[in-house]
């Protein structure tokens, strides 16, 4: 897959097959990349949690909100919950504004786990107090972000946004998720060429 289909392919996937194992090694890959990615001053404030034990893996989704757009879906099924999580952390002390960091290493794992035929979502509607107690997560680190990771079970479809319509992602009746996104038109604000 080159870059621009791993970009196009990596949706924010929030059904997965719940059976499919994903290893240690896998975990420790994702992490590996997060590693070497750029940060400000080059000051890495992230230190991250992983987890892919069934037991941990609950206690995180416990902790989590779903597509919050998704008004009458309450969440993956137990069977089709993620079974790895990255949870990114920030060490306050080395930079307190870590959240472009947070994005790139998010980012960054997720475009890994699609090339090896993962996906995940982003979770930033964490219960932060219930999940630092759940792992155990001293206090000079705050939390900033969940990486959810499993295999994909749904068909997630971009679209264009009408110019000024709805950006609201929505769900039809066989299930498939839909993504608006705003048309070129619509973003690029100038082009400076020639
Ligand atoms: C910083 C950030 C936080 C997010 N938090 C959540 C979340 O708490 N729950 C969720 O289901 N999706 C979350 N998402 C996923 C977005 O809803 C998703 O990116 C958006 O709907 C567009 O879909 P796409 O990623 O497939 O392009 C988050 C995404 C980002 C970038």
């Amino acid at each position: 897959m080159d870059l621009a289909d791993l970009v196009r392919k990596n949706r924010s996937y929030r059904r997965f097959d719940g059976s499919h194992a994903i290893s240690p090694q896998t975990m420790r890959d994702l992490v590996g990349l997060a590693r070497i990615t750029p940060s400000a001053m080059n000051r890495q404030p992230l230190k991250y949690i992983v987890s892919c034990r069934p037991r941990t893996n609950a206690a995180i989704y416990a902790t989590l909100a779903w597509a919050g757009s998704l008004k009458d879906w309450d969440g993956p099924q137990p069977h089709e919950r993620p079974t790895a999580y990255v949870v990114i952390l920030v060490d306050k002390e080395l930079n307190p504004n870590a959240g472009n960091d947070i994005g790139i290493a998010a980012q960054t794992m997720l475009l890994a786990a699609v090339e090896v035929g993962l996906g995940g979502c982003m979770v930033g509607s964490i219960k932060r107090p219930a999940l630092r107690e759940a792992l155990s997560i001293p206090e000079g680190l705050e939390i900033g972000l969940v990486v959810a990771i499993g295999k994909p079970v749904e068909e997630v479809v971009l679209e264009d946004a009408e110019p000024g319509g709805s950006v609201t992602y929505y769900r039809e009746p066989d299930m498939s998720h839909h993504v608006p996104k705003r048309t070129m038109e619509e973003i690029l604000v100038a082009e400076h060429t020639d």
